[in-house]
């Protein structure tokens, strides 16, 4: 015969499972809902950055290592306002968007070639990032 204090023991734990299994289903069904598009495009830039950095830290700067970053970043410096919807008729969103495509296009032109040309190209479109994150990004 289980006694009382078994069953409510019993009880209590199902409870707990139902009540994890739960909250687990709703936060999962919250983020399912969320628009993940800004945020990978964002994360598929910072992958490019690192690449780059991670290129002069092994002093690996010929134009064939640079170059497929700074176009993977050109490409997807496009989708940056589709990707936002709901800042994609801000102006100051778009000159922000539109001044990293356009140092990218200069890079491009223009390509360095040693690892200080790199590092100074790095730079400068960090520079584009910070200047949007400043203003848009909470
Ligand atoms: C035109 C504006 C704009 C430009 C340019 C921009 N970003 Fe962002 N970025 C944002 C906004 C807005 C957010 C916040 C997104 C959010 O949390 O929903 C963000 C967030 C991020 C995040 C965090 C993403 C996450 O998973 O929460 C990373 C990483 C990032 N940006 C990297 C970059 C890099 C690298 C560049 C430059 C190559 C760049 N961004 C250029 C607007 C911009």
């Amino acid at each position: 015969m289980a006694s009382n204090a078994q069953r409510y023991l019993f009880l209590f734990l199902i409870g707990l499972v139902v009540g994890i299994v739960g909250t687990v289903m709703a936060m999962r069904a919250i983020d399912a809902r969320q628009d993940h598009f800004p945020t990978s495009v964002m994360q598929v830039q910072q992958w490019h950055m690192g690449q780059l950095k991670a290129n002069i830290d092994q002093s690996r700067c010929a134009a064939t290592d640079t170059l497929p970053h700074l176009q993977g970043l050109r490409t997807m410096a496009n989708d940056i306002q589709p990707a936002f919807g709901s800042l994609r008729d801000d102006a100051r969103f778009s000159k922000h968007a539109s001044d990293l495509r356009a140092t990218l296009d200069a890079a491009l032109s223009s390509p360095p070639l040693n690892c200080a040309g790199v590092g100074t190209v790095l730079a400068s479109i960090g520079e584009d990032c910070k200047s949007c994150h400043q203003d848009f990004r909470n």
